[in-house]
Parts: structure tokens; C-alpha cells; sequence
């Protein structure tokens, strides 16, 4: 593998920005530094350009069987995606198994969806779901201990969520077995009294959506999460996708307390987008998704947390289905639509473009929510997120002042539209190297199907 030394660019890290260049030896970076020369190395001259360590997803949903269908991007399709979008690894998001399936049961289903598959490093979030008992904790450290899997998803609604007391008994757990628990937070009761009624009235509508997942909803289960991590010892916990300023207020009541011990994830969609979008029945399907959007206020009010470090990580919760046919199965009801969108392409470009080129975030703000906090939370630091000797050579080289409209047409997954057509953008993904091999350069990509190399977790990884 040829060396490749980076020269005259901009070197961004999570504290700061250095003008520096990159020199990589075999799949690790062998120096960062002013005026590195080197006569074996293949040169790229990137002045003017910033250069970001790769861009970790950790809430994706490759290849996401949801019972009647499943989501449209493979581990194939949709890591060439993420890597055309700067990404180098993804922590995918298992599905729920069949009914009172064990823990061992999906990740061996998601080895045989994603290795060879993926063309990125990736890993995945393990799935509790109906109930749990000693068999259930069992298996959880033995995941974890040998699958290096650290962290568990678990539901408080949909139908194969953990009630109250089993969501108590893997806290306890988890804080004894250094594992991390992911949460999507929504007052069920809430969320199906609501559907009910609005289906018994007709009201049937993408627009009744949102309303059968307010902004409560979120908040509620949120606190009642953090009030149970709270009493089990300060279990470590991780808060999927953040939506509202209902369940930011939440979070701060917890953090003003002295909480520490949990990490908050938002997504683009909830900074850039709002509800306004489900007001066309038609159009409105593609951003049915679970939480929905949320109001100007919610979107504010997120960028303000981001601006002031309240927030951990933003990741894309890339759960894509078609336009064209899978989301049409809501068309005269919106609960009967496949929830989630794509986005696992658009993260860096949206963050840098709406967060960086607008003032609202700082280049080491953009490398902390999605590079460095996302590697330190889910153990894969100082491997992933930062550009330092020894560190895995998985960089992006990022053109800050290109300028461009995003569309479909310039993506590379599955999904027949993005929710940011026609958005205006600055900035662009120019190279990107994974494991020192230029695997995007122009917008297409030039890797290959991975070579199973999956990667495992630290035990001991928890929130920072
Ligand atoms: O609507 C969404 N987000 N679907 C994916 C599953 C989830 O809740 O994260
Ligand atoms: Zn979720
Ligand atoms: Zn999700």
C-alpha cells in the first residue's frame, strides 16, 4: 500500500485547527506535522483545504427488515453511500429479531447481512427487545466480551420495547458491565392513544403524523429514562436522536443536577427540517420517521445546544425506504408507512454547510460531534476520530469553499430522493481515505467490497 502524504492543508481536530500535512504508513497515520517531505509518498497538494479525520455514523439502519419490508439500503449500497458523504465507519443499529428472540440471534443475522458487504469499518449496536431475564444478561456480556459489541439499543415504545422494570434490570447490568445503553425515547401511551384516536376520526393524513408523536412524548420518556439511570447506580446511558426542546429541557434539568453519566444524540434532519413538510400528504411521506420533526423553535433550540457543547453527537438515523413504492404504503394511512429517511450521505456536507459556513459551529465543533465524541462514546478512540500518529489513516480532505445544490442525482444509495433537494450548499467532500487507500475522489467511489474486518469495542467504553 503506496504511503500518501497530504501537504499544505488545514488540519482539524476537536480542539483546534493547525496548519499541518499527513503522512500515512500502510492502514495508520505516521506523523502530522509542518513540512513533513517523504520520497516514497504518493502527494496530494491540498491547499486551501481542510483536512478531518472520517466521519463515524453511529445510528444507521442498513438493510433494516421491519416486518413488511426492509429498509433499501444494503450494507453495500449504503456504506458506499456514507463513504461518498466523508464517512469511514457506521455502528449500525440492529433490527428486532422475530418474536422473544435472544440477543445472539440478530448479531448473527447482522454478520451475515454486513461482513464482505460493508466497504467501510463498521460495528453494531446490540438489540434488547419484549423482555428480559437472566438468559438475555447473559448473553450481553458474552456479546460484549467476545463481539466487542459495547453497546445495546433498547426501546421504550413500538411493539417490541422494554417495559419500566426490565428497562431497570439491564441498567443495573450495564453499569456493573461497562456496557452502554442506547435509548429511543417515546412515551408509548402517548404515541398509540394518539394514533388510535386519529384513525378512528379519518384523520389518516402524513400531517397527523407529528401530531400522534408530540414533543411530550419525547420529554416524558426522556426524564423517565434519566430518573431510572439515575437510581441504578448512574447507568451510562445514550439518548438516540433528539428531536425537540421539550426533551432538550429534559436533558439540562438532568445535566443542571450533575448527571453526567449520558450521552445525547441529534440528527440533521431535526436541525435542518420541520413540520411544515408534512402539510403535502404526498410529499410529506418522505420524512415520516420516528421521532418526526418538530417546529422552527425545536430546530433553534437544538443549534443553540450544539453551539454551546449541551449536545455529544449528531448522527444520521439513515433509515431509507423509496419514494417511489415502499413509502406509498402510507399514502391513505400515514401509520401504515415504513418510519425513517435517508441521510447517511448529506451528514458532513449539512453540518459544515448550515453549522460551520453559517457561524453557528466552530471546524473543532464539527470534528467533536462527528468524529471525536462519537469514537470516545462508543469505544473506538484514539483508532477512529482524530488525525495522530498511530490513528487509523481514515481522513477526508474537504473542500470549504465549493459550492453546490445538493440533489439525488449526486448520491450513491439506494433511496429515490433526499429530504434537502434543491438546498444550496457550501462546501464538498473532495477525497476521502480509509485505512490509507483513496477509496472517493470526485464524487465516486473507487473502494471495493470490505474485507470483513469488523470492528470490535472496547469493554470498558463509556459516555465521556
Ligand atoms: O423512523 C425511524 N427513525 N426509523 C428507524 C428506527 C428508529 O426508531 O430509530
Ligand atoms: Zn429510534
Ligand atoms: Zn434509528
Amino acid at each position: 500500500m503506496a504511503k500518501i502524504l497530504i501537504k499544505n492543508g488545514t488540519v482539524v481536530s476537536d480542539t483546534d485547527s493547525i496548519r499541518a500535512d499527513v503522512l500515512t504508513d500502510g492502514e495508520t497515520i505516521k506523523a502530522v506535522a509542518p513540512d513533513i517531505s517523504d520520497e516514497e509518498a504518493v502527494t496530494i497538494d491540498a491547499d486551501g483545504m481542510l483536512i478531518l479525520p472520517g466521519a463515524i455514523d453511529v445510528h444507521t439502519h442498513m438493510d433494516l427488515d421491519v416486518g413488511f419490508d426492509r429498509s433499501c439500503d444494503t450494507f453495500y449500497t449504503g456504506t458506499i453511500a456514507a463513504a461518498c458523504g466523508g464517512t469511514t465507519t457506521i455502528v449500525d443499529h440492529m433490527a428486532f429479531g422475530p418474536k422473544g428472540a435472544l440477543p445472539w440471534h440478530q448479531v448473527e443475522e447482522y454478520h451475515r447481512l454486513a461482513d464482505g458487504e460493508a466497504v467501510i469499518d463498521y460495528s453494531f449496536h446490540g438489540v434488547l427487545q419484549d423482555k428480559v431475564d437472566e438468559s438475555v444478561l447473559t448473553q450481553m456480556r458474552e456479546i460484549a466480551e467476545k463481539e466487542g459489541i459495547t453497546s445495546f439499543k433498547l426501546y421504550l415504545t413500538y411493539d417490541s420495547m422494554l417495559k419500566d422494570r426490565d428497562v431497570c434490570e439491564v441498567l443495573a447490568f450495564a453499569a456493573e458491565n461497562g456496557i452502554l445503553i442506547t435509548v429511543h425515547c417515546e412515551n408509548d401511551g402517548i404515541v398509540n392513544c394518539l394514533r388510535d384516536h386519529y384513525g378512528a376520526e379519518g384523520k389518516l393524513s402524513a400531517s397527523y403524523h407529528p401530531k400522534s408523536r408530540p414533543a411530550q412524548a419525547e420529554a416524558e420518556a426522556i426524564n423517565r429514562l434519566l430518573c431510572m439511570a439515575e437510581c441504578l447506580d448512574e447507568a451510562p446511558v445514550y439518548i438516540v436522536h433528539l428531536s425537540s426542546k421539550a426533551g432538550l429541557e429534559a436533558v439540562m434539568r438532568a445535566k443542571e443536577k450533575g448527571r453526567k453519566h449520558f450521552g445525547v444524540e441529534t440528527c440533521p434532519q431535526y436541525l435542518l427540517l420541520d413540520e411544515a413538510l408534512y402539510d403535502d400528504p404526498v410529499e410529506g411521506l418522505k420524512a415520516v420517521m420516528s421521532p418526526p420533526l418538530r417546529t422552527g423553535a425545536d430546530r433553534d433550540a437544538l443549534w443553540e445546544a450544539l453551539a454551546d457543547d449541551i449536545l455529544d453527537t449528531v448522527a444520521t438515523d439513515h433509515c431509507p425506504f423509496t419514494f417511489g413504492k415502499q413509502k406509498q404504503r402510507g399514502r391513505d394511512d400515514f401509520r401504515l408507512c415504513p418510519n425513517g429517511a435517508p441521510g447517511v450521505e448529506e451528514r458532513l456536507l449539512l453540518l459544515y454547510s448550515e453549522g460551520c459556513a453559517r457561524g453557528r459551529l466552530t471546524l473543532p465543533q464539527l470534528v467533536r460531534y462527528l468524529c471525536t465524541n462519537p469514537a470516545r462514546i462508543f469505544g473506538l478512540y484514539p483508532k477512529k476520530g482524530i488525525l495522530r500518529p498511530g490513528s487509523d489513516a481514515d481522513i477526508v480532505i474537504f473542500d470549504p469553499k465549493a459550492k453546490g445544490i445538493l440533489t439525488r442525482k449526486n448520491l450513491h444509495g439506494n433511496a429515490d430522493y433526499t429530504c434537502y433537494e434543491g438546498l444550496e450548499t457550501t462546501g464538498a467532500v473532495d477525497t476521502v481515505i480509509q485505512r490509507g487507500q483513496v477509496i472517493v475522489k470526485n464524487n465516486e467511489f473507487l473502494g471495493s467490497r470490505g474485507d470483513g474486518k469488523y470492528l470490535k469495542r472496547d469493554i470498558s467504553s463509556l459516555c465521556r
